[in-house]
């Protein structure tokens, strides 16, 4: 048990690590308030001189790619595509010397997201890539690497690996907003100063993860059940959703609210919980309004919700408050929670939290 320092499973642990693990991630790329790559050898011509990106990884790497898509858009105006990297390559995509692909991968060693990026630099493209082990083979098969630093992850449902991906991501995008001329010197320093903040918000959730083990009760004996939000919100209950079904083996669906009533509205009932994240302050009205509907067909909801934006909420819900970033930054205290809410369903059913059937960590086949 020594290597978990205490807890009964590596995921919980690893969980638990997170403070810390983006604190290393962020801490030494920030001089002066501002975003700075100058000790990985990342240089600036890569971030002004592409035209596109492509975020090119597998599984919760993919998710934290998706966040960071949505991030790009907003902020950046870029064209910006994600790929599975096991449908890349077959994908006829556009890809050349104008194009920066950026792969994500914990291990550095899945083998789609390793071919994709030989492609990709046969096609002009550079490569820059986040992982985390060290010396591992996308990091060697890359033009320029960023290190996650978080430190092994061992629990085969990647927690801090994920978190720390997207640390690294809210710094490229400072980055690319400053050196493109988006965002002003006092305007990079403001979203670095927020994104530095994490620590003390994941903290926060930490602290209040007996309130998750409730409401990870309320799922507990669910067959199937939807994860609904919009926008950022549905791009981490994408991962959400990953997770749950990776630890609990509970048939669990993310799904952008707006289409719900497009197809899988028809399958809920007071047997399908449905999980609704609400952090985003412009699309707040048209989720409430979606997770009412599925509430006017049976089902129990579980929300997590921005604790600034919890007023006057429907106290039929059971629900977690956030604490309060900006909304752009919601995704890490509420990826926190997620994986919270996964951990408990899987440990409180018993299973082997840290060794789901049928999943390897590393994954080097096709
Ligand atoms: C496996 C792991 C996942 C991981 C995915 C991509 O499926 O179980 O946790 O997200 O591979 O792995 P990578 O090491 O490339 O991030």
């Amino acid at each position: 048990n020594a290597g978990k320092n205490g807890y009964p499973f590596y995921m919980e642990k690893e969980i638990m690590e997170q403070p810390d693990a983006i604190e290393r991630t962020i801490t030494n790329r920030i001089t002066s308030g501002m975003p700075d790559f100058t000790a990985d050898g990342v240089p600036d011509e890569i971030f002004t001189q592409c035209e596109r990106v492509n975020i090119i990884a597998c599984g919760t790497a993919m998710h934290a790619g998706l966040v960071a898509q949505a991030l790009i858009k907003s902020i950046l105006h870029m064209h910006i595509d994600v790929d599975m990297a096991s449908e890349f390559m077959y994908s006829d995509p556009v890809i050349d010397e104008k194009s920066l692909v950026i792969a994500v991968s914990q291990s550095g060693e899945t083998i789609d997201t390793l071919e994709a990026v030989k492609y990709a630099k046969k096609r002009g493209a550079k490569c820059l890539s986040i992982i985390n082990v060290k010396g591992s083979s996308i990091a060697r098969e890359s033009d320029y690497v960023l290190y996650t630093n978080a430190g092994p992850e061992i629990a085969v449902a990647s927690t801090k690996a994920y978190t720390t991906q997207l640390a690294v991501f809210y710094l490229i995008v400072a980055k690319m907003a400053q050196l493109r001329g988006v965002f002003s010197q006092e305007e990079t320093q403001s979203f670095i100063r927020e994104l530095q903040r994490t620590p003390d918000v994941m903290k926060k959730v930490l602290e209040g993860r007996q309130e998750i083990h409730k409401l990870a009760n309320k799922v507990l004996e669910a067959k199937d059940l939807f994860m609904i939000g919009r926008g950022l919100d549905y791009s981490i209950l994408l991962e959400g959703s990953l997770k749950l079904k990776e630890v609990s083996y509970i048939h669990s669906e993310a799904y952008a609210s707006g289409e719900l009533k497009h197809g899988p509205i028809a399958l809920i009932t007071q047997d399908t919980p449905v999980v609704a994240a609400v952090t985003q302050e412009k699309l707040m009205s048209k989720e409430l309004s979606n997770i009412k509907e599925v509430r006017s067909r049976g089902a129990d909801i579980v929300l997590f919700i921005k604790e600034s934006l919890a007023k006057d909420i429907d106290r039929a819900y059971d629900t977690f408050h956030l604490p309060d970033m900006q909304d752009e930054f919601m995704v890490m205290p509420a990826s926190v929670a997620l994986q919270l809410l996964a951990y408990y369903v899987s440990s409180d059913k018993g299973f082997d939290v840290d060794k789901p059937r049928n999943l390897a960590k590393v994954v080097t086949v096709e």
